[in-house]
């Protein structure tokens, strides 16, 4: 099956997008981990999300969904679960679950699907190797972890990443003995911000965070914000195809994962910013993109860790922008769904769009899109969201492939995107 986006527009509409895919699996794990009950709002019902769900049940918590977004969890000892942990397509599931269990005295076999199986996993078992997790297997899942016993660590990490953080502290919460996670420069601080809210002491300084002595969780209530990572689909629509206004409400503008909107307003994009308030501990506002002429700049490589799940998007918006877009620092996307900086190349290349990479650069010669290409995602949702808003504003439409892999982070996004107008068929 394939999915075509035909020159459409303009596009126009107030819309709500999925809960944040971060903050959903952690509300899931933490509420497992936690004593007592957690009820979750706005909880992201996509493949991924769902395969944490059900991991987080099989360690042994109560999970039940109790209406469109709702879920309740309450968690308990964790158990060692009889068959294989599949986490699907998620890398994030598979990573913070494989810390949270190496944390507690269970044994635990980690597995996904095809992507998910060829994902680099010593990035997490290196570090909770060294707090003395013992591991079956090598780089590569299936993986089996043996928990418990843990001492500490003091792991600086060459490069942010949020899962590997994350992992460390969910690992750390069953060690009495000092966890401390550096890195050069913040990732996405959700595990942190959760972490407090369900009672577990930190400290963050810059890019360090350490875990106080009181680790133990207690339940609590969490509502989810609006995924920017999913916004950014429909709001670059809204600026690259003609005469458009939409505006996505309750998004989630934590500053640790907003690098997309800072280069789009840097690129000339007309997006606003408005009705800022805190839920949960977290920043969330409504963002309206208005149709806008763009022009290219470059995006310095310390902004990566801030939207390195944008890049796909953004080299889209690129590609409709006056001049070229240098992005500095990519090395990550080699490893993410798919190759995404091959995907985003050959993507573009379909679509008759100028594009090169020169090591972690990825340099992208805008204009007006000819379209027409039949996009190759392998199995990636991002990549097939990307190109289907090309094909709205590009002279011809674009096709992609794999469609359905779209549901592991946007339940909805075709019908969200033809309510505003948007010819996808
Ligand atoms: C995520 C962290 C990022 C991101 C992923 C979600 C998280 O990965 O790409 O989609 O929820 O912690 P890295 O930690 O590998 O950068």
């Amino acid at each position: 099956m394939t999915l075509q986006a035909t020159a459409s527009g303009p596009l126009r509409g107030r819309i709500k997008v999925p809960g944040d895919k971060s903050i959903s699996h952690r509300a899931l794990i933490l509420g497992g981990l936690a004593e007592g009950e957690t009820r979750i709002e706005g909880l992201l019902e996509g493949d991924d999300v769902l395969a944490t769900a059900a991991a987080v049940r099989a360690l042994g918590a109560e999970v039940e969904r109790t209406g469109e977004g709702a879920w309740r969890v309450r968690g308990g000892p964790w158990t060692s679960p009889e068959a294989p942990i599949d986490c699907g397509n998620s890398g994030t599931g598979a990573r913070l679950l494989m810390g949270a269990v190496a944390g507690r005295p269970i044994t635990a076999t980690f597995t996904g699907d095809e992507s998910l199986r060829s994902r680099p996993m010593k990035r997490v078992t290196g570090p909770l190797g060294e707090m003395g997790t013992r591991f079956e297997g090598g780089d590569r899942l299936p993986i089996t972890v043996h928990g418990g016993g843990l001492g500490g660590i003091d792991f600086e990490n060459a490069t942010a990443s949020a899962q590997v953080k994350s992992a460390i502290l969910l690992a750390g919460l069953g060690s009495a003995a000092d966890v401390i996670v550096r890195e050069p420069r913040p990732s996405r601080d959700h595990s942190e911000n959760m972490l407090a809210a369900f009672g577990c002491e930190l400290t963050r300084d810059g890019g360090t965070v350490r875990l106080g002595a009181q680790r133990g969780l207690r339940g609590t209530d969490v509502v989810v914000p609006a995924d920017p990572s999913s916004a950014a689909f429909p709001l670059v629509a809204g600026l690259i195809v003609r005469g458009s206004e939409v505006t996505v409400e309750g998004m989630l503008v934590n500053p640790l994962r907003a690098g997309l909107y800072e280069t789009l307003i840097e690129m000339g994009a007309d997006l606003r910013i408005e009705n800022r308030r805190a839920v949960n501990g977290e920043a969330v506002a409504d963002l309206t993109a208005r149709a806008s002429r763009l022009y290219g700049v470059t995006v310095p490589a310390d902004r990566a860790p801030s939207m390195i799940d944008e890049y796909p998007i953004l080299a889209v918006a690129a590609a409709f922008a006056e001049g070229e877009t240098v992005m500095h620092g990519l090395g990550e996307l080699r490893v993410k769904e798919s190759d995404r900086l091959a995907a985003i190349l050959a993507g573009l290349a379909a679509c008759g769009v100028d594009a090169r990479a020169d090591g972690d650069t990825l340099v992208v010669t805008g204009g007006a899109p000819a379209g027409g290409g039949l996009v190759t995602t392998h199995g990636d949702h991002r990549i097939a969201m990307s190109f289907l808003m090309l094909g709205l504003a590009a002279r011809d439409a674009a096709t992609v492939d794999e469609p359905h892999m779209i549901a592991t982070s946007f339940p909805g996004f075709v019908p969200l995107m033809q309510g505003l107008g948007a010819r996808i068929a």
